[in-house]
């Protein structure tokens, strides 16, 4: 099957269902460089060997940071039925550790990966596996040669509209996602989707809003966190929901366990990227654990079917 043909099958367009916007919305190459760039070095004091950014997966209380990354690996890819694929695309790959988890345990012949970051890719190419490539590349622009056998992306989505647009405008931006998403699967592929969402309690306390400004502002600009009504929106009628869990004590934990690799490693945080970046990163972190804690925000990760 090509993925023309694949494309034109997708049932975005057909009859009823009302097609992506073909417009990316989401956050600028600028605006992702800014936050990701940063510092590979800086990353790495804090983010643990598996270089993974986004929410682990515990188990126990004696669980350690990588093993519990690991298991949020595992995870995504048997839920996207990835183990033993030929290809598989790993939408907003960061540093890699997904790419090789993939490759290696999973023993996936070809790991395609999408990043907005140069310094990411320079990491990734660096230290790659055979089987895997990196390019920095919008997912917009992406145009496979051969369609893929499973699709993962984890803590990107939250790039994918940008900071301000109206809710409609937001599903509208996801939708394009899915679209673009579905025609590079086989009908009955699977996409595996870690997301922060907007949390259900909305009693928030004035240091509350300040962090949560002071996150938009700062730490990702241009990006806003989605409803997850607005994720599953975004996809219906062109993928199946197979499985949705929300696990925001699960990011208060990875966020408290990775302010303090950085308050460990607090003195070479200064040397990398001085005194602003370090007490920005550290309020950051401690406030998104209580955003967590508090159910501002929640963590969700959902597999969905291609029909
Ligand atoms: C929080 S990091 C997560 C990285 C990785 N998935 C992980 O779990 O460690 C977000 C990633 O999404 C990428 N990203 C954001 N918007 C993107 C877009 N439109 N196209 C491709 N990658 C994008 C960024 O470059 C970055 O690699």
């Amino acid at each position: 099957m090509s993925v023309h043909a694949s494309l034109a099958d997708a049932p975005t367009t057909a009859a009823g269902a009302d097609p992506g916007s073909g417009r990316y919305d989401g956050a600028s190459m600028d605006a992702i460089q800014q936050h990701y760039d940063l510092s590979n070095d800086f990353y790495a004091l804090w983010l643990g060997g598996s270089m993974a950014y986004s929410c682990a997966m515990w188990s126990d209380p004696e669980d350690d940071l990588d093993s519990a990354q690991l298991r949020k690996f595992d995870y995504l890819i048997e839920g996207a039925r990835a183990t033993g694929a030929r290809r598989v695309l790993d939408v907003g790959c960061g540093w890699g550790g997904l790419m090789e988890r993939l490759a290696g345990a999973h023993q996936v012949k070809q790991v395609v990966g999408l990043t907005l970051s140069d310094s990411q890719a320079e990491w990734v190419r660096a230290r790659a596996s055979d089987g895997i490539e990196v390019h920095v590349q919008n997912w917009l622009d992406h145009t496979p040669t051969e369609p893929y056998d499973a699709i993962i992306s984890i803590g990107a989505f939250e790039h994918f509209a940008r900071e301000g647009l109206s809710r409609s405008a937001r599903v509208a931006a996801y939708r394009e996602f899915f679209a673009r998403a579905r025609g590079w699967l086989p009908a009955g592929g699977r996409i595996a989707i870690q997301t922060n969402i907007k949390g259900n309690n909305a009693r928030m306390d004035r240091q509350t809003v300040r962090d949560l400004l002071f996150i938009i502002e700062r730490i990702f600009t241009e990006s806003e966190i989605p409803d997850l009504a607005e994720v599953i929106q975004g996809s219906e009628r062109i993928f199946d929901v197979v499985s949705v869990r929300n696990d925001p004590d699960h990011y208060a934990r990875t966020c408290a366990e990775w302010l303090a690799g950085l308050q460990r490693n607090r003195e070479r945080a200064l040397e990398l990227v001085g005194p602003e970046q370090v007490t920005d990163y550290e309020r950051y972190l401690s406030a998104t654990v209580g955003h967590f804690e508090r159910r501002h925000l929640g963590l969700a990760r959902l597999v969905l079917e291609a029909v």
